[in-house]
């Protein structure tokens, strides 16, 4: 039996315990706060009912025999048992995660693969208790991991290239697309990109230039639109008549030359930064009744997004 423990049953545990059982694995859902992974389980049968009932349920299992692979578990040793695959979804605490993958690996043969969902900690500080680190890396979700399938792999610097391989291979075969870091960075690529667009989106409302209103339109209508299907590397190669080189030659010096207007990092916390979170929060005021309504929007629009690029 092809088994997997989810370590932590908050939001990304959840889905991590639907998109492994949409593949067909068995998987043991722990959490150490007591009754915690039993409701987890409780909310996943309602949304895989309710996916199920739109079609968009992932895999070819029913909503039924999905649940059917699914447990809950208090104890950790218990939870362990027979998983070949542990994704570690605790708390974004260094020391929380530290103490988790300790305990796990003595619980746990020396061919466990040992993944974290970290967001924001590199592999050499996540797994710095661990002794065997050649089976040890980063399996970056990105939220809700339902419908938007990236996953980045982080290796550990002892990581092996078979452990690499193998999650790979896995988040292949359960429909995410994984994609590898050659070595551990701080932010890992996709929370370094969304950093720079971040922090330009930000300077150029902070300083007048334009507002929060236009530059979710900058993205959303203009930016956003063809990167849901092709990257920035591609949508340069295909806009210059002989390729990337070509559009370098001809837009190479005017990037510079905007690069270097940037300036210094973004003051997020300066006196005038206060405007741009109230500009925002006229548009959609940031009470728990008007930000839940968007993220249903989201979550909604997403989930039609996931199917068109199934579709295409
Ligand atoms: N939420 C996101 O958008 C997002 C996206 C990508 C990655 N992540 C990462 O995923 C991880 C989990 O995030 P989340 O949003 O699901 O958090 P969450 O707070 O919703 O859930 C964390 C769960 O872990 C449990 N937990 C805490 N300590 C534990 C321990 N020692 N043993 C077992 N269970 C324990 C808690 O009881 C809770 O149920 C974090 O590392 C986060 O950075 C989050």
């Amino acid at each position: 039996m092809k088994i997997i423990t989810v370590i932590g049953s908050g939001l990304i545990g959840r889905s991590w315990a639907m998109v492994f059982a949409s593949g067909g694995y068995s998987v043991k859902l722990y959490d150490n706060q007591p009754g915690q992974a039993a409701n987890a389980i409780t909310a996943i049968k309602k949304q895989m009912m309710e996916l199920q009932e739109v079609g968009m349920l992932r895999g070819q299992l029913s909503a039924t025999q999905q649940l059917a692979l699914l447990s809950s578990h208090d104890n950790l040793q218990q939870a362990l048992q027979g998983a070949f695959f542990v994704q570690e979804c605790v708390f974004e605490d260094l020391e929380v995660k530290q103490n988790v993958f300790r305990d796990v690996e003595r619980l746990v043969g020396e061919d466990v693969i040992l993944s974290s969902s970290t967001s924001c900690l590199v592999p050499s500080a996540v797994f710095s208790l661990v002794q065997n680190r050649s089976r040890c890396l980063v399996s970056h979700p990105v939220n809700p991991p339902l419908y938007v399938k990236l996953v980045e792999l982080v290796p550990h610097p002892d990581t092996v290239a078979a452990i690499m391989n193998r999650t790979h291979s896995l988040m292949n075969e359960v429909g995410q697309v994984p994609v590898r870091l050659r070595k551990e960075i701080d932010g890992f690529a996709l929370n370094r990109v969304q950093a720079a667009i971040i922090a330009e989106s930000w300077r150029l409302v902070q300083d007048g230039i334009i507002s929060v209103q236009d530059i979710d339109l900058v993205m959303s209508e203009g930016l956003g639109v063809r990167y849901a299907f092709i990257g920035p590397m591609e949508t340069m190669h295909l806009n210059a008549p002989e390729g990337l080189g070509d559009y370098m030659k001809r837009y190479g010096e005017g990037i510079q030359r905007v690069l270097r207007s940037f300036g210094p990092v973004t003051d997020f916390f300066a006196e005038d930064a206060k405007s741009v979170v109230s500009e925002m929060c006229e548009l959609i005021p940031n009470d728990e009744r008007h930000l839940s309504a968007r993220q249903e929007r989201r979550d909604r629009l997403l989930m039609g997004l996931a199917q068109l690029k199934k579709d295409s």
